[in-house]
């Protein structure tokens, strides 16, 4: 895992954004998996402020709360609209988004897995972490080699996501998520964490045993991801310093 702590979210952002210009610039029908969620909204900011092309990009979505209409305002489809698709020069066919309301919603996840296969897999896939440790909404003890599911969500994941509701009442408790397998066969993982109620997850992730009581710590058995971390968001790493030397002394071919 390559770990990058900036000194806040601002600039943590920026450099991200930049990382996911260089891959569509380099890469113009890239497939990128996407994800949702506070840390997410300054990224799609900044990407819809570098005016790329997106003509030729496929994405897919991590997740969506089973039972929410796309246009119910917390729904993931509506959050994607507003904080990026509305705003790029997209086409509405490349993008794949799990359906909440689908009739079989296992065979909604079949689907999904399928079409996802048939474009030749993911190119970058974008990751939040719970403060749980969940990416996706792979929550504790989901298996490291799930596939795209139906999921129930911990209290407090529903805890955590009820800032975006009117009430925590009105937070589904299933939600659709790409597997941890699934997001494991991605070519390369970018998972953004910001804030101190991240730190400990984080910890986990990164230095922790692999464990699903921390599925993003799973992401150690990937050959390709980067963490980009703010200053408190890192704050309980052991390794901070270390990880802090080698972004520096980066060989400048290697640098984002
Ligand atoms: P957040 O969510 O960006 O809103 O903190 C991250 C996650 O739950 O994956």
């Amino acid at each position: 895992m390559e770990i990058i702590i900036q000194p806040n979210p601002g600039v943590a952002t920026s450099l991200a954004a930049r990382l996911l210009g260089k891959t569509i610039r380099e890469k113009p029908d890239a497939v990128l998996g996407l994800a949702t969620g506070g840390t997410m909204e300054a990224l799609y900011r900044q990407l819809v402020a570098a005016k790329l092309d997106w003509s030729g990009v496929t994405t897919f979505n991590l997740d969506e709360y089973v039972g929410l209409p796309p246009d119910h305002p917390q729904s993931y489809h509506h959050f994607m609209g507003e904080n990026l698709f509305h705003h790029i020069n997209m086409s509405p066919r490349s993008i794949n988004i799990p359906d909440g309301l689908a009739a079989s919603i296992p065979a909604e996840c079949e689907a999904y897995e399928r079409k996802l296969s048939a474009t030749g897999g993911i190119d970058l896939q974008l990751l939040g972490i719970g403060t749980d440790g969940h990416i996706g909404f792979n929550e504790q003890s989901s298996s490291l080699a799930s596939r795209n599911r139906i999921k129930t969500l911990t209290p407090q994941t529903r805890k955590d996501n009820a800032r975006f509701f009117a009430s925590e009442e009105q937070v589904p408790h299933h939600v659709i998520t790409m597997g941890i397998g699934t997001i494991l066969e991605s070519r390369h993982c970018v998972m953004l964490a910001f804030g101190a109620r991240k730190a400990k997850a984080i910890a986990g992730a990164v230095e922790g045993p692999i464990t699903s009581m921390n599925p993003a710590s799973a992401l150690q058995n990937h050959p390709k991801v980067t963490v980009i971390l703010d200053e408190a968001a890192a704050a309980d790493l052991i390794l901070k310093d270390y990880y802090r030397w080698v972004y520096e002394q980066k060989p400048d071919w290697q640098k984002i």
